[in-house]
């Protein structure tokens, strides 16, 4: 065995409607050019009712351990801003759906979109203390801004479940990693809204100096020239962001920093829209899954979460990763999502149930994990 660590394996899932910006744009009057070019987004997936963050992510898990069915996972690690409860682990829901055992440590972490690489970097110090075990990690968010609100365009909605172990076939995790955290108000949930409180302008430049923070603290603690890496992956609230980090930290180096370093890893985003902590890993999919060989080459990862917390961190890409991936379900993934219109998208969302009282689901999807309600406060999932 080396001592190597990281991304074993992936896969993702989304929720079951999708919304062209091009309704939401004759809906409001604005040019739909501004939304294609301006924010870098295409589409955006709404979640049916009987969808939320732990049927996505039980969809993305149970795929992903069905190609794994002698896996050793010890821990989930589930990572979200959309949790179902306030005490209750999202993950704890999940583990049933998914059918683990019971000898597995269960958790939920939240820091807005970082969370899932808190996630992946707790499941690199599980296995280096255990190496013949694995952890699951999976970021599963819904971007559910209030109507009418600026936000609204860059709503989304996915999940990633990734296989952490020793020996990856994906991705090595270098040892060493940038961070950052400032307290900054740029974007919050208050524990009674179901939508997010944003200040917009203010979350750009919050992003900006985190990105770069984080960085300048990993070259402090690392010898790496911004041209060792091959290709970066940045958190995507909307696909432009990314580019704006990329043109900050060419800045910022003062290297000249190309587009083709971060073209491949957006082309699922533009579809899916903000996955808030899915949305790197998303990202890092999009990249593998791109025709270009990776083979041998370094990622850069540069992950953040308003609030603020941002790290960033290396992988190598590893020789055959492309015998284990499956990119034809990831485009069919979001190819086969039921396009709706503005007036339906808009009584979807106006009909989201934001209280505990008891009420019933009727079946949406044919997703292989369902929600189906709350009775006697508790929520209900069912597995088709
Ligand atoms: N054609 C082409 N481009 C156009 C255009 C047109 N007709 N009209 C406007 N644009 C461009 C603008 O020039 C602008 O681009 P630049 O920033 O490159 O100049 C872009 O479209 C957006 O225009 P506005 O700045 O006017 O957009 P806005 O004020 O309506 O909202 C936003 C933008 C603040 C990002 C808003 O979408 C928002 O609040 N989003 C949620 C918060 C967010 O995602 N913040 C990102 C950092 S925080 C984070 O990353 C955590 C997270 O996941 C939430």
């Amino acid at each position: 065995m080396s001592n190597n660590i990281g991304i074993h394996d992936l896969e993702a899932a989304t929720a079951h409607y999708v919304l062209p910006l091009d309704a939401l744009a004759e809906a409001h009057g604005i040019d739909p050019a501004k939304f294609h070019r301006g924010l870098g987004q295409d589409r955006f997936s709404v979640p049916a009712p009987d969808e939320d963050v732990v049927t996505m992510a039980a969809t993305a898990a149970s795929r992903l351990l069905a190609r794994h069915p002698e896996h050793h996972v010890r821990m989930v690690i589930f990572a979200t801003e959309t949790g179902v409860d306030q005490s209750k682990s999202a993950g704890v829901f999940l583990h049933g759906l998914i059918g683990l055992g019971p000898h597995v440590r269960t958790v939920e972490y939240k820091q807005a979109c970082y969370a899932g690489t808190a996630g992946i970097q707790a499941a690199l110090g599980h296995i280096a203390r255990y190496p013949d075990e694995q952890v699951l990690v999976v970021a599963s968010d819904i971007a559910r801004y209030a109507l009418d609100s600026s936000g609204e365009p860059t709503q989304g909605a996915g999940a990633v479940a990734m296989l952490i172990s020793a020996d990856p076939a994906l991705v090595a995790i270098e040892p060493q990693s940038g961070l950052y955290t400032a307290d900054v108000n740029d974007f919050w949930r208050p524990n009674d809204s179901s939508t997010p409180f944003v200040e917009g302008k203010l979350s750009m430049d919050a992003y900006i100096e985190a990105t770069l923070g984080s960085w300048d603290d990993f070259t402090a603690r690392r010898e790496l020239k911004v041209t060792d890496v091959d290709r970066f992956i940045h958190h995507q609230p909307f696909t432009k962001m990314a580019r704006k980090a990329h043109a900050a930290l060419a800045a910022h180096t003062g290297v000249e920093l190309g587009d083709e370093l971060i073209e491949e890893s957006m082309t699922y985003n533009r579809q899916l829209g903000n996955a808030y902590t899915a949305s790197m890993y998303f990202g890092l999919a999009a990249q593998l899954h791109a025709d270009t060989d990776l083979t041998g080459k370094r990622l850069g990862f540069f992950s953040y979460g308003s609030g603020a917390v941002a790290e960033f961190f290396t992988g190598v890409v590893q020789e055959g990763y492309r015998a284990h991936l499956d990119a034809a379900a990831a485009v069919e993934e979001l190819s086969a999502r039921e396009e709706i219109d503005y007036p339906t998208y808009r009584a979807l969302h106006e009909a989201h149930r934001t209280v505990s009282d008891d009420y019933d689901v009727e079946p949406v999807t044919q997703a292989p994990f369902r929600f189906t309600g709350v009775k006697d406060r508790v929520r209900h999932y069912a597995v088709r």
